[in-house]
């Protein structure tokens, strides 16, 4: 049994699309969600630049005292490894989890991926794909402006703008033929039913984070680091920002409201990055 909490964090808020698959699978942990809000996005940003502002995420968890660290962003789990990996307690992202989710649930041996420019760039998912079945077919795009339409509520399934966004992106995987499609990026779950409607209901989405709480479920009970199962966890939120619409854009990733355990912190503050 272990009672300190869960450290996550992501580029911004899209991150508490993972906080939401946690507090369903792990209702009785706490959390720490650290949402970098003052330099959000990463996903354009150069690879040196992303492992150094994840070296200052990770810092500031550690210092929460967290027993555990998710990377819930697609951009840093696949650009970032290196500095995950380097971490003095468990820490991981969402590739391996989604990958390897992917390959147990494809049958036509066929997977598209889905993230931001940066993490499609880093071909960490197909990498991980691959590694583990060489015979499989990877199919990969970049949606960048899948993220500004999920911060800004256009995610209704029948609005044209979405759906024509994704029938851009997606009609390449679709005629690869692919049946499991990878989420590898916080804001896409948003998107599920215009991804599903465009895909067909054959295709199987995999929401990235919803398999990285379950990977953190297991690496948990494995090492018997479980929260006694007593009570709701607290959540606990710090944001390096405050843009306009903060408190609806929080509430859109973890489907409800953020409360007032949230602190803002000074980027000045973060120490641990080279
Ligand atoms: N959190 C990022 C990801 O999952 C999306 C937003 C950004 O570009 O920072 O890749």
């Amino acid at each position: 049994m272990d009672t300190r909490p869960i450290g996550v964090f992501d580029s911004g808020l899209g991150g508490l699309t993972a906080v939401r698959q946690l507090l369903r699978q792990l209702p009785h942990e706490d959390i720490v969600y650290f949402g970098d809000t003052g330099r959000v996005p990463y996903g354009n940003r150069s690879p040196q630049t992303i492992r150094r502002y994840a070296r200052q995420d990770c810092a500031f968890l550690r210092e929460q005292g967290v027993k555990l660290i998710i990377a819930a962003c697609g951009t840093v789990s696949s650009t970032a490894l290196s500095v995950l990996e380097e971490q003095p307690l468990p820490a991981f992202g969402v590739v391996e989890p989604a990958a390897d989710a992917a390959v147990r649930a494809t049958r036509s041996g066929r997977i598209g991926v889905l993230g931001t420019a940066a993490t499609i760039r880093s071909r960490a998912f197909e990498q991980r794909i691959l590694s583990r079945d060489p015979s499989l077919q990877v199919v990969q795009a970049a949606c960048p402006l899948f993220v500004p339409l999920a911060e800004n509520g256009w995610t209704d399934r029948e609005d044209p703008i979405p759906r024509l966004t994704a029938a851009r992106y997606l009609a390449p995987l679709k005629e690869a033929g692919v049946d499991t499609l990878i989420l590898g990026c916080t804001h896409f779950p948003l998107l599920t039913d215009i991804l599903s409607d465009y895909m067909g209901q054959k295709v199987t989405l995999i929401d990235s984070g919803r398999e990285a709480a379950a990977e953190c479920a297991r690496l948990l009970g494995q090492a018997d680091l479980l929260s006694p199962a007593q009570g709701e966890g607290r959540c606990r939120f710090f944001v390096t920002d405050r843009p306009d619409d903060f408190t609806h854009v929080a509430e859109r990733f973890l489907g409800r409201a953020i409360g007032d355990e949230l602190q803002t912190i000074e980027l000045d503050s973060l120490t641990g990055g080279r």
